[in-house]
């Protein structure tokens, strides 16, 4: 159900360095995280690149929006000054050398699709058909590519945007990102052919967690910072989740309990 980390590293490295970005990359992988979230949007040109914001303003210095310039001019903005003087200068990176890291440094990832408003389509399918092409996972099995590593998951809270990455790549794992739980959620998981629900952890209880797992999709949880709290969810028998505390909770949390 679940063959994947069970500790993510939120964003590349949550508060140890700046979101989406590399440096924050190898921050977790220094830390032993073997698995990975981070967040995709596409540049005005179509190529996917790592951002949160479909505006600047908060990790790139400046007023206006992603969508409207070209990868090469994201690729040269700031976006580690706002994190910190020693992160001066920390590029916004594509998607492509993110996965030429994670897959050099052993790093599983799983890839939520963060459309602009009004590019879902886009998003899902450009996302997808990068992830095929770089992981010739068309030959290979549910999870494995072809050449035997464990394929990224791709995850949104659009379901249209996994709706087009189905379409362009139908054997990539799929999650579905939802805040609470609504009482269709089984209908849009069935729309979008997800494996697993990823739901906020604030609003999860045992009884929605047995209730997941026992129609057979695993469950991942964001963000858990607090320890507790963190051993609480697996015990309920949420398969994974992501933190940005990975000071607080390493990547062996699990085992170490
Ligand atoms: O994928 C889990 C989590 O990252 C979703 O929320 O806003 O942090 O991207 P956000
Ligand atoms: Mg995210």
């Amino acid at each position: 159900m679940w063959p994947y980390p069970r500790i993510l590293a939120h964003r590349g490295a949550g508060v140890l360095a700046p979101e989406n970005t590399l440096a924050a990359m190898r921050c977790g992988h220094a830390h032993g995280f073997r698995g990975v979230e981070f967040d995709v949007m596409l540049s005005q040109d179509g190529i996917p690149i790592l951002m949160h914001d479909p505006a600047f303003g908060r990790t790139v210095p400046g007023v206006g929006n992603v969508a409207e310039h070209s990868a090469a001019q994201l690729m040269k903005m700031d976006a580690g000054t706002w994190f910190g003087a020693a992160f001066a200068g920390e590029p916004v990176p594509g998607l492509d050398q993110v996965i030429d890291f994670c897959r050099d440094a052993g790093v599983w990832m799983n890839v939520e699709i963060k459309p602009v408003p009004g590019f879902e389509v886009e998003t899902g399918a450009a996302v997808a058909t990068l992830i095929r092409d770089r992981f010739d996972s068309a030959d290979g099995g549910a999870t494995t590519s072809g050449d035997g590593g464990l394929l990224p998951l791709l995850s949104s809270f659009s379901v249209a945007a996994l709706a087009a990455a189905r379409a362009a790549a139908p054997e990539l794992p799929r999650g579905l990102l939802i805040e609470k739980l609504p009482d269709d959620w089984q209908d849009q998981a069935g729309l979008t052919g997800v494996r697993s629900l990823h739901l906020n952890q604030q609003f999860l209880t045992e009884a929605i967690a047995q209730q997941v797992r026992q129609a057979g999709y695993g469950l991942f949880c964001y963000t858990v910072n607090g320890p507790a709290r963190a051993a609480e969810l697996l015990r309920w028998g949420v398969d994974a989740f992501c933190t940005d505390r990975l000071d607080l909770i390493g990547p062996d949390f699990e085992s170490a309990r």
